[in-house]
């Protein structure tokens, strides 16, 4: 999206576009002689540090900003009025989404995936960088590959953990202390167990997962990620599908830079988050419940 020209004759000097542009672009010009408007709306940025967030043109109430419309805006009755969903309707779809760690065997539809990405498209970001690429794997070899690289890691960081002269010789502060809780071993021991019977402990045998990875700008890339990433799970849900945040993957392919390699992510990227997705094999019978809020009032 980019600002091309500014249509004088319908704007109506109301000053919205003003207020909304954040690093304050917009102005009004002094009065030209012999204009028939008092002034001029002007969008200056000689620095090139207009965000393209589009807030000018969302609020415009007459369209006098014109942009390239490769994508147009739109608009809806949710966006005219904030009340159009309720809060309870809201907290429902929040409240009703699970994580999903059985998955039928049936693909997930292409239009399907497309949709979810598409709403992801709409979290907001950081600087609008809406820096955010994804990978899509759909072939289930790979997602097995992908899962037996995992537990190859977890196998040998089990193995490295559990020897005390390792530990005592090789591992300090946090990390020392994770290596020796019994809850953390337990889990490793779990996961390896389950892979030793067949199970797929990582993906679940999903069909598919959605992977985001984007450079890193600033501290807020993460960030970012995770709002697009849980844009994409809640949508998933409205079409009757199933996801999980798949952080032990995650961590892995952070860690182990040679992974990026294997599914060809381009040097430079950083792998925010990924999360399964697929037919759900179960079904709940009500949201668990939640730790109390804790909040300071001040
Ligand atoms: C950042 C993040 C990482 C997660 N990593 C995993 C994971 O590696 N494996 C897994 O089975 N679940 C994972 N989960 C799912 C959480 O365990 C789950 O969200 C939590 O238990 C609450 O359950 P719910 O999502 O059904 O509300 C992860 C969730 C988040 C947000």
């Amino acid at each position: 999206m980019r600002i091309i020209r500014i249509n004088q004759e319908i704007c109506t000097r109301c000053g919205q576009c003003l207020s909304q542009c954040s690093s304050r672009l917009l102005s009004f010009s002094e009065k030209e002689e012999g204009s028939k408007n008092s002034t001029k709306l002007i969008f200056k940025d000689p620095t090139n540090s207009c965000s393209l967030c589009g807030h000018c043109l969302a609020v415009c109430p007459t369209e006098a900003i014109e942009y390239d419309k490769g994508d147009p805006c739109f608009t809806s009755a949710a966006i005219l009025d904030p009340k159009h969903y309720s809060y309870d309707n809201i907290l429902e779809i929040l409240r009703a989404r699970r994580s999903i760690r059985q998955y039928h065997a049936k693909a997930v539809s292409r239009e399907d995936i497309k949709a979810i990405l598409e709403a992801m498209r709409y979290a907001p970001s950081a600087s609008n960088e809406q820096n955010w690429e994804y990978l899509i794997l759909t072939d289930s070899k790979q997602i097995q590959e992908f899962s037996q690289k995992v537990l190859n890691m977890i196998r040998l960081t089990y193995k490295l953990v559990s020897n005390s002269l390792i530990n005592t010789l090789f591992l300090w502060g946090p990390t020392r202390k994770l290596a020796r809780d019994p809850s953390f071993l337990f889990s490793m021991k779990n996961l390896l167990n389950r892979a030793d019977r067949g199970e797929d402990p990582i993906f679940f045998k999903a069909p598919c997962i959605i992977l985001l990875h984007s450079p890193i700008y600033g501290n807020l890339a993460g960030n970012d990620a995770g709002i697009a990433l849980t844009h994409g799970m809640l949508a998933a849900r409205s079409l009757g599908l199933g996801t999980c945040w798949i952080g032990i993957a995650q961590e892995t392919m952070q860690r182990i830079g040679k992974f990026n390699r294997w599914l060809g992510i381009p040097k430079g990227r950083t792998v925010w988050g990924m999360f399964t997705l697929g037919h759900p094999k179960e079904s709940f019978q009500r949201a668990p419940p939640r730790e109390p809020l804790r909040i300071v009032w001040k």
